[in-house]
């Protein structure tokens, strides 16, 4: 059988496949360790992480939608001391690389978070993606993501604190994401990753009551797929930095769709709370699927959508 090439290298940086597991849906690994070959994944990329512990949201924080699901945890996390104590550690048990995600409500905590997490760094931790595209919660998180002269400013203090991987995390709930993504390649941001959940909302028509808590939460799974894909094709022409498509990923063919249209890597999340295996799945099925296509190199494949020329000619 010929040898497939299914390794990645993004900013120096070696991943052994492009099948990361997204933030906030996987835990801090020890959740998962008991379903799933986490050494097998090309990465884990940690539940958002803040300066001091956080409950997070009242309940209800989930509910089911069609082909999807809402979320409003509110960033709810251990706090950066215990994360840096507790669970990276752990995660050193693991063959595969760990991404730390930050959420913050300024952009000291920001730094602050990522100072402390860079003093007592593990040997696994690769990088950092700055989440400014939580939807549930008051501060922070959108009113970062929805500003371009913010992303900017937070992403040129980020730059000077770390060698590692900056990765900045981007929302779909703009009009366009192309100005953001060149943004964060001008001031320095080693790649982006997107997309966090979309804007939505579920109501109970007995009680006319909203179904999660705080009235509107993020939307994840198949449902947003499609809107995925268009950001990261937009995003696709507006940066040259690397892409981390996020979305509604179940199958080897939705990896393939979101390389083909610019992705370098992608992440996996709501699909791993129906099989938190489903990484390493994904990962036999996209061998197999590339075998079958005669292709040698997974990176062969990224940013080869095909658009007619009369298209082409009117900027598509
Ligand atoms: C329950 C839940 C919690 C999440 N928590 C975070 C988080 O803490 N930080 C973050 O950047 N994204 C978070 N996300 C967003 C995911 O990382 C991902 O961007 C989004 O769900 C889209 O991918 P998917 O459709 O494959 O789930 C969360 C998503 C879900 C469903």
């Amino acid at each position: 059988m010929r040898e497939i090439n299914m390794g990645v290298s993004i900013g120096g940086v070696e991943f052994q496949n492009p099948i990361l597991v997204a933030s906030g849906t996987y835990g801090y690994g020890s959740e998962a360790k008991d379903y799933c070959d986490i050494s097998g994944l090309g990465g884990i990329v940690t539940k958002s992480v803040s300066w001091k512990p956080r409950p997070g949201n009242y309940p209800r924080r989930i509910v089911e939608t069609a082909s999807g699901m809402l979320n409003s945890i509110g960033l709810a996390n251990v706090g950066v001391h215990a994360f840096v104590d507790e669970k990276l550690p752990y995660l050193e048990n693991f063959n595969t690389k760990i991404i730390a995600n930050i959420a913050a409500s300024s952009t000291e905590e920001y730094c602050n978070v990522l100072r402390h997490i860079e003093e007592n760094a593990s040997k696994n931790l690769v990088g950092y993606e700055i989440n400014v595209s939580c939807p549930n919660v008051k501060d922070g998180g959108l009113s970062f993501g929805t500003n371009v002269a913010r992303v900017e400013e937070l992403t040129k203090a980020l730059r000077p604190l770390t060698k590692k991987l900056l990765i900045i995390k981007l929302t779909p709930n703009v009009t366009s994401v192309a100005p953001f993504a060149a943004a964060c390649e001008a001031s320095g941001a080693d790649a982006i990753s997107l997309i966090n959940t979309v804007l939505g909302m579920s109501v109970d028509i007995h009680t006319r009551m909203p179904r999660i808590s705080t009235v509107t939460g993020g939307l994840s799974g198949p449902a947003i797929k499609p809107i995925a894909l268009a950001k990261v094709y937009e995003a696709r022409k507006a940066c040259t930095i690397p892409i981390i498509g996020i979305g509604g990923i179940t199958s080897a063919s939705d990896v393939m769709e979101f390389l083909i249209v610019g992705a370098s890597l992608v992440q996996i999340g709501t699909a791993n709370f129906i099989n938190p295996n489903i990484g390493n799945q994904i990962f036999s099925e996209l061998r197999n699927l590339l075998i079958d296509k005669g292709i040698v190199n997974i990176q062969d494949v990224v940013a080869t959508l095909k658009v007619a020329d009369q298209m082409k000619a009117l900027g598509w």
